[in-house]
């Protein structure tokens, strides 16, 4: 399914934004997974992108997971949209009580003889939680899960973590995410923080200790 045909089912629906989509579609198409894995779909809409560039590729097939939980607000679901696409039979969808990490957890020990995990998947998608203590052990665990992606699969890696490391892109890209999930959720729109973010020069020990007990409060 093209990328236009998918966008236009999707583009009201939060959370992805079409740049990002069309980043992971394209992605997609180019590195030819078999196995993908997303933690965290919502309503689906980066489940549709990931299931249209699979069907694009004519094979692949992608396994979502959430929480049994957030079913309540995901309206329209991900089934409903994967049935307006026409993409259902791309998709497993796994609602979990626990959450993902223990999803992460049961396919390691499916997957592992004598202590050795077999990889399973070849591209994961992590849009969960955004908690560090969640998504840290998700990405050490989905870690034990994926297959080597080649030379290539560690250029991406390398891209990807640079934009990591700009405060600037990150901060832009948190507060459009954010944004869109809230506005969603709420039924509201326009912006929601008037600034990006402040700079602020930390000085001496003690300011720079009070800075860190207030982030880990
Ligand atoms: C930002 S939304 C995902 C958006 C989706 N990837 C997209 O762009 O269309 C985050 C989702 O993660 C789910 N989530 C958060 N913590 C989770 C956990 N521990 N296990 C499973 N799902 C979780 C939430 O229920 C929510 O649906």
């Amino acid at each position: 399914m093209k990328f236009s045909e998918v966008r236009d089912i999707v583009k009201e629906i939060p959370f992805i934004s079409e740049e990002n989509a069309k980043i992971l579609y394209d992605t997609i198409l180019h590195q030819k997974p078999s196995d993908c894995l997303e933690l965290g779909f919502a309503h689906g809409a980066a489940s549709c992108y990931i299931a249209a560039a699979l069907d694009k590729l004519g094979h692949g097939h992608l396994t979502a997971v959430d929480l049994i939980e957030a079913q309540e607000w995901q309206k329209p679901s991900i089934d409903d949209l994967l049935a307006r696409c026409g993409l259902g039979e791309y998709v497993t969808v796994v609602r979990e009580q626990t959450g993902y990490n223990w999803f992460l957890h049961d396919e390691i020990v499916r997957g592992s003889e004598s202590d050795l995990c077999e990889p399973k998947y070849d591209l994961c998608v992590i849009d969960g939680s955004k908690n560090w203590t969640i998504d840290g052990l998700a990405f050490l665990l989905v870690d034990k899960l994926l297959r080597e992606g080649g030379s290539e699969g560690e250029q991406l890696r390398r891209r990807l973590l640079s934009r990591m490391h700009d405060i600037s892109e990150y901060m832009k890209s948190l507060k459009q995410r954010y944004t869109l999930w809230y506005n969603g959720v709420h039924g509201r729109v326009g912006t929601l923080w008037s600034e990006r973010f402040k700079s602020v020069l930390v000085e001496g020990e003690a300011a720079a200790l009070q800075i860190v007990s207030k982030v880990l409060a």
